[in-house]
């Protein structure tokens, strides 16, 4: 049992896990059950990207809002029909929190009458099999997977499998669902479900699709990885125009889809995590009138992502006019803003972006500029003392970057040149050798009654001279080198003695 908590730990990110923790400790504090459930389960255990994370309480999940709202998450919408929370926590992780129901159809195409249940109960109620598991997330039973329809044995034979024959007549977006989740994992649909799937088509039960459902479907599409290839596959089924009348392939801005999820992967691999599914949504319809794109931003439940894809051009303008005024005016300033930047901006105006000019800048953030980072003399640096563990590290080492960005240090010399007087002093010697072995004893020779000249003498250099393991003077980091080196020269006479019977001890030893 424990084994799932381990899968899931290590195949979170790490603010997915902080979010499951959250949610987790929240629900247990307004003492509702709680079960990580659906696709989350199914990408753990089947090693595919978790992209959100789903969560079913028992008991009314808007009741936890608060609490989540306290502890940094932003509510998306709140669905108090369905009792289901759609939420961002912390970190951009996406979350949705249903309560445990179960559901009665009465008619084909009519909502379900949906009442309070167990988890077993709520599973059954779900898509396909691989879909249908809880992991529960309660003091007790942590860890535990409830998988009453055998999901774990469909992932390892990679098959799409529906619950009952009656799973497409009662919710009819599961023919599209059933297409998108073939197409992203390249999973077929097992015999029986593929059969009930032809019928339902055949018999043509997707008209009885609601807003809601269709709605979700047009969200789902802006999380894919390859949204071209589930899109060219919907179309081919005959479900694309389902979630819009005039929407095909034909109106999907496909270079700029492309262009978009490279950039988004190359800022990936610099550790930018941007959310690209408003801009995916833009891609996709890019050849739609208003009309239909106004329509389909209807029907979509997340309203954070309609509003984010509805500003997506006016607000790439704006960074587009800022990357051409002043503000950008030199390299530093333009790494500055761009840094400042949303990433999710950034990552649209480079695809979008029609002056070479800001093209360019973006294009040297991402690549040239970084490079620059690598001039920096890190070797040299460190013989300075100039390390990250200096306090005053992060704005020397910021002051070099700007520096060299903007072409005012071109070389090393230049730059050990600037670096030098910004050095902090050497730090202070080690504490004298600890007197053992022979050492001990010549120290305790040493000790013993010697002519009154030398005791006068070693009483003196003892009162000129501060205790060895005391730091020596210190220079102001901002003092010229010359200062620095004073103290170093004037080591006194007492410590370099100290350090002597442990060269001569080392000397014994060896022979
Ligand atoms: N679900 C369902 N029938 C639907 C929609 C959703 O049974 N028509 C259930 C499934 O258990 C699904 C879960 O609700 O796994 C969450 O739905 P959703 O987020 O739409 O799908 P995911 O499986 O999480 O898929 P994705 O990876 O696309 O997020």
């Amino acid at each position: 049992m424990a084994d799932y908590i381990y899968t899931m730990e290590i195949r979170l990110t790490p603010d997915q896990q902080r979010g499951v923790t959250l949610v987790q400790d929240i629900a247990r504090n307004a003492e509702m059950n709680i079960y990580l459930t659906g696709g989350a389960v199914r990408d753990i255990i089947s090693g595919f990207p978790i992209r959100d994370l789903d969560f079913t309480v028992q008991g009314n999940p808007l009741k936890l809002q608060k609490e989540l709202e306290r502890a940094g998450a932003v509510i998306a919408s709140a669905d108090d029909d369905l009792k289901t929370l759609s939420l961002v926590l912390p970190g951009n992780v996406r979350a949705e929190i249903s309560a445990a129901l179960t559901e009665r159809y009465e008619k084909v195409g009519k909502p379900p009458i949906v009442s309070p249940a167990t988890i077993i109960e709520d599973l059954r109620r779900r898509d396909f099999t691989v879909n249908a598991m809880a992991l529960s997330l309660n003091p007790g039973s942590r860890g535990l997977l409830m998988d009453p329809f055998n999901g774990a044995a469909d992932i390892e034979a990679k098959v799409i499998r529906i619950l009952h024959n009656y799973a497409f007549v009662e919710d009819p977006s599961r023919l599209i669902r059933a297409t998108r989740f073939a197409a992203r994992f390249h999973w077929p649909l097992e015999e029986r479900t593929q059969a009930r799937y032809q019928s339902a088509k055949e018999n043509n039960y997707i008209e009885h699709i609601n807003d809601r459902a269709i709605g979700l479907e047009i969200e789902q599409l802006a999380y894919e990885d390859d949204p071209l290839h589930i899109v060219r596959m919907l179309e081919k089924e005959e479900w694309l125009k389902v979630l819009n009348p005039h929407w095909t392939t034909a109106k999907v801005d496909t270079a700029g889809l492309a262009h978009l999820l490279k950039t988004r992967q190359q800022m990936n691999e610099l550790g930018y995590t941007p959310d690209p599914a408003p801009a995916v949504l833009y891609f996709l319809t890019s050849r739609l009138g208003d009309k239909d794109i106004a329509d389909m931003r209807k029907l979509i439940p997340r309203k954070d992502l309609v509003e984010a894809w509805k500003d997506l051009e006016d607000n790439a303008k704006d960074l587009a006019k800022r990357l051409m005024g002043k503000e950008a005016a030199t390299p530093s300033r333009t790494w500055k803003l761009l840094s400042e930047a949303r990433p999710e901006m950034t990552l649209f105006l480079a695809v979008t972006a029609r002056q070479q000019a800001v093209t360019q800048k973006i294009k040297n953030f991402f690549t040239k500029w970084r490079q620059v980072q690598q001039k920096i003399p890190l070797p040299e640096m460190t013989e300075l003392h100039i390390t990250p563990q200096w306090p005053q590290y992060p704005k020397v080492a910021k002051d070099v970057f700007t520096l060299l960005l903007d072409g005012k240090l071109r070389s090393r010399t230049e730059i050990l040149k600037f670096l030098k007087p910004l050095a902090p002093p050497p730090p202070p010697p080690p504490p004298p050798p600890s007197k053992r072995g022979r050492a001990a004893k010549a120290a305790l020779a040493a000790q013993a009654p010697a002519p009154k000249a030398k005791v006068e003498e070693k009483k003196k250099a003892k009162q000129d001279v501060p205790a060895p393991s005391a730091p020596l003077p210190t220079v102001k980091a901002s003092a010229p080198e010359k200062n620095r080196k004073k103290p170093a020269a004037k080591m006194p006479p007492a410590i370099k003695r100290a350090s002597k019977p442990k060269q001569k001890a080392k000397g014994k030893k060896r022979r």
